[in-house]
């Protein structure tokens, strides 16, 4: 069995951060959100990974991921030239996988609880198809199943009025049938050979496609406000480690200090991490905060944010909160009168002044 995991995409509703960088590299704890996906293949026993990667993006997957080896893995990249869709990127693998079976999983996708427990099944049952699917609360946001016992029986995107409230995880295992069935639909309104169509065909050609219901969480990165949540339920399982300095300041509750990282009279409230050599000055750091390496605070109040590397925030007045700041981002109060906002933002960025 293989891994294909889908890293390629638009990425638009994490603009402007995806104007330079592809969102499966947004770190969720520190920690690019494509690494779980990977260490989740790894600990269920698959060895050979294909990464769909963008022309616009495939260097930087490629240069985080290497040839897998930090992950005991074989990565192989397979380049899209356009993103047409999820069904499009299983058949632009389709030579790598050479008839394998194989567990596909969207690169932007964190599932808790990893995924052995549904390769051993898929391995035991055999089915053409396996879907992984969870109740949400909101399913007319998502690809919806009909089920009939143990059978998939119909896929619906995102319905005005759902039959069911059972969403599409974005974790799919699949044998070389979907091959097929990805090059027999159309594309979809949106121009993309849409996978929910491909498992469509599948189950109206007679084979057969198994649900699985998810136990435990599964999160969706694609937008700021899913990329804040999967932070907190990440770092709501984080241990304490302090490897960083401390002058005359606290960590309360479960904080990782990495290495070189100072604190320097300031607080910081768990859980949260502070990335390798972050120097943070009289401020206070907020549970469900991730402050990435080498940034600088000083003289303020972060709380369930991300920040990337090297991002600086100064003499704030307010709180930041819920907020995700790219590389190198500066935020940064004045000191000269008359005082006013000053701003250099980039194409679709988004600032709220409270
Ligand atoms: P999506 O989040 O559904 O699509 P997107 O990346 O284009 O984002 P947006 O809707 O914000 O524009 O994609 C899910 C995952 O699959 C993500 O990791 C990107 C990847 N993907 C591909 O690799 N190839 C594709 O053709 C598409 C559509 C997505």
């Amino acid at each position: 069995m293989k891994g294909l995991i889908l890293s390629g995409g638009k990425g638009t509703r994490l603009r402007p951060i995806t104007h330079t960088s592809a969102k499966q590299l947004v770190p969720v704890a520190n920690k690019p959100v494509l690494f779980y996906g990977i260490e989740a293949m790894a600990a269920a026993g698959i060895g050979q990974i294909g990464i769909i990667i963008a022309p616009e993006t495939g260097a930087e997957i490629r240069a985080a991921v290497g040839d897998g080896s930090q992950f005991g893995v074989t990565v192989t990249y397979v380049e899209q030239d356009r993103p047409g869709g999820l069904a499009h990127a299983s058949l632009t693998a389709e030579r790598y996988l050479d008839g394998d079976p194989f567990v596909m999983y969207l690169g932007d996708n964190l599932l808790q609880g990893g995924i052995t427990g549904l390769v051993d099944s898929f391995r035991a049952n055999r089915p053409d198809a396996l879907i992984l699917l969870t109740p949400v609360d909101d399913p007319q946001n998502y690809g919806v199943a009909e089920l009939d016992g143990d059978r998939v029986m119909r896929l619906v995107e995102k319905p005005p009025a759902p039959a069911t409230n059972l969403a599409l995880v974005g974790v799919y295992m699949f044998t070389a049938e979907i091959h097929a069935a990805a090059r027999a639909i159309e594309p979809s309104a949106r121009g993309e050979l849409e996978i929910t169509d491909a498992i469509q065909y599948l189950v109206d050609d007679g084979k057969r496609v198994e649900p699985h219901i998810v136990r435990g969480w599964w999160k969706d990165t694609g937008r700021l406000d899913d990329m804040l949540e999967a932070n907190r339920l990440v770092l709501d399982r984080i241990e304490s480690q302090i490897d960083g300095e401390l002058i005359d300041s606290q960590c309360d509750g479960r904080v990782i200090l990495e290495r070189g990282a100072v604190l320097e009279r300031t607080t910081v409230r768990g859980p949260a991490i502070i990335g390798a050599g972050a120097r943070i000055c009289d401020a206070y750091i907020g549970p469900y905060t991730a402050i990435g390496e080498g940034c600088e605070i000083t003289a303020a109040e972060i709380e369930h944010s991300i920040l990337l590397e090297c991002s600086k925030v100064q003499n704030l007045e307010g709180r930041m909160e819920s907020s995700l700041l790219g590389r190198n981002v500066t935020i940064a109060r004045g000191v000269r009168q008359p005082r006013a906002y000053r701003f250099m933002v980039g194409d679709n960025s988004e600032i709220g002044i409270l």
